[in-house]
């Protein structure tokens, strides 16, 4: 535990930090302070300023006034190598190594062993493998890092980080993209660094994330510094309350209605679809009108289910019905010509146009539905745009921003929009509340049970079963690539635990 008593220094103070974008006051006013031996949890909502923070940190952009101390020391790093250099090492929010480098080469890029004036490859190689073998890695460094799953090249970065001796790790939303044994793994290599004395900043969107790991809690809201706490001295609601200036916690989602379709003909129907090693021979059917949620643990067969519905997979038994009629999708475009949508679970590959603005990203998929010879209106984009901006709460300066300058939750938000203009008949959503912060995972929630109030029908995948048990009129239960059955609206986790138990 860290010594946060009035006398302990602090290992990194930051005070009075200002950063402007132009047209935007991303920090005004920020702090924060490092204790070495600590495991201390960056908190806001999406948009408050947490990236940015950690971006003046590491060097990424300068700051416009303020004060950053490293061990007595004012800093002012200019690059994230310098930023590194002087012992702050970060895992960036957008994944900062390079796909097309090996892995070995990620972990010393710009420091690269030499021998004469060859780069020493042997060497390299082989202190790589002992870096990652401290995080318990044992992977071929010589591959190239993008042959690798996001949790290997997440641990790629933190042994980049152990290889330099940091004091400070910084990781922004680590744990996003990563399944429940990941994380475990993930926390077991921070507590041992905890305990090396490291000083470890971390920011997530997942609540129960920062209880089970941090020991202190700073809450930064629009920019400013609200508060630090030590976490057992901060209960979650608390938090919540400090995070979006309101008593939201008190505030629960309306509870979805029993299932009003239950016994109406289904619009969409999956008759006994699987595929080999995906998906076991399932039976689904989507109603107008209803959210069927779709639980499971990891492995659990749910994106490969979307995938199969959506047309990225063919099933080779069974097929889809619509309104009774078996339909062969060929593919993704064919599934939107009848009437589909889908938010897929990798976002950060798949999806954002950076150089876009907001308002083009959002109408993205509209538009390529409509062919390119039929290009809608101006004043119709930016009617939809705006609208999706209220309902959903985008933080942006305006529609015509540019979608790279959005806080990553913001940009998440956009992307649900650009499938929501498409007004679908069914909604497909693989983990749509992933990295927004807590109050905007209650409004989209509210927005799904919205439409599907208009007669949508909705397929809402979420890791977090308590998600889904709030929003769904009917869960599917999956388990091992198979479906072992239904419960209806106001089933609790437990039963859905107990489900997934039962059939082991
Ligand atoms: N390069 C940039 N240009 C213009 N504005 C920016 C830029 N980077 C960030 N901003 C703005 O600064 C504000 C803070 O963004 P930041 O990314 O720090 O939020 P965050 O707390 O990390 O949010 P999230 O939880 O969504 O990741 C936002 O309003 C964002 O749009
Ligand atoms: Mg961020």
């Amino acid at each position: 535990m860290p010594p946060a008593t009035a006398d302990a220094r602090p290992l990194l103070e930051l005070g009075g930090i200002h950063k402007s974008f132009t047209g935007v006051r991303a920090l005004s006013g920020a702090g924060l302070r490092l204790f070495p031996g600590e495991v201390h949890a960056l908190m806001g909502q999406n948009g408050a300023g947490k990236s940015t923070l950690i971006k003046l940190l590491t060097g990424v952009h300068a700051l416009d006034a303020g004060t950053m101390v490293l061990e007595g020391q004012p800093i002012a790093p200019r690059s994230p190598l310098e930023a590194q250099r002087i012992g702050i090492s970060t895992v960036y929010q957008e994944v900062n190594l390079c796909p097309n480098l090996s892995v070995a080469e990620n972990i010393f890029a710009g420091r690269y062993p030499r021998k004469a004036w060859r780069i020493d490859w042997a060497a390299m190689n082989r202190d790589a493998k002992a870096l990652l073998a401290r995080l318990n890695l044992d992977i071929d460094v010589s591959r190239l890092l993008s042959a690798y799953p996001v949790a290997v090249q997440q641990m790629v970065a933190i042994a980049r980080a152990l290889s330099v001796s940091a004091k400070v790790l910084v990781l922004d939303e680590p744990t996003s993209s990563l399944d429940e044994e990941e994380v475990q793994r993930l926390f077991a290599v921070l507590r041992r660094l905890r305990e090396e004395g490291m000083a470890i900043l971390f920011v997530t969107h997942f609540l129960d994330q920062v209880y089970a790991l941090s020991d202190r809690i700073t809450v930064l809201r629009n920019g400013e510094f609200v508060g630090e706490w030590p976490a057992q001295d901060l209960p979650e609601p608390a938090l919540i309350a400090a995070m979006v200036g309101r008593e939201l916690a008190a505030r629960r989602l309306a509870s979805a209605p029993p299932g009003e379709a239950e016994g109406s003909e289904a619009e969409f129907e999956l008759r006994d679809v699987g595929r080999k090693g995906m998906l076991q021979p399932t039976d689904l059917a989507l109603r107008a009108g209803e959210v069927l949620g779709l639980a499971g643990l990891l492995g659990s067969g749910r994106t490969e289910l979307a995938q199969l519905l959506f047309g990225l997979r063919q099933p080779d038994t069974g097929a889809l019905h619509v309104w009774g009629r078996p339909i062969r999708v060929a593919s993704p475009a064919a599934a939107v010509r009848l009437g589909m949508a889908m938010l897929p679970e990798d976002r950060k590959t798949d999806g954002i146009v950076a150089g876009l603005s907001v308002r083009e990203n959002i109408v993205l998929a509209l538009q390529a539905r409509r062919g390119m010879w039929s290009r809608l209106p101006l004043p119709e984009q930016s009617r939809l745009a705006e609208g999706f901006v209220q309902t959903l709460g985008i933080k942006t300066a305006d529609i015509d921003t540019p979608m790279g300058q959005l806080s990553g939750g913001n940009q998440q938000k956009a992307l649900l929009a650009r499938w929501l203009a498409t007004g679908p008949r069914l909604l497909i959503l693989d983990e749509p509340t992933r990295g927004v912060d807590v109050a905007a995972k209650q409004e989209i929630m509210d927005e799904i049970l919205r439409l599907a109030g208009e007669g949508m029908a909705v397929l809402f995948i979420s890791s977090e079963i308590d998600e889904v048990v709030r929003v769904s009129h009917r869960i599917a239960v999956l388990r091992d690539r198979r479906k072992l059955g239904e419960l209806p609206a106001g089933c609790t986790e437990q039963d859905i635990y107990h489900l997934i138990a039962e059939q082991a």
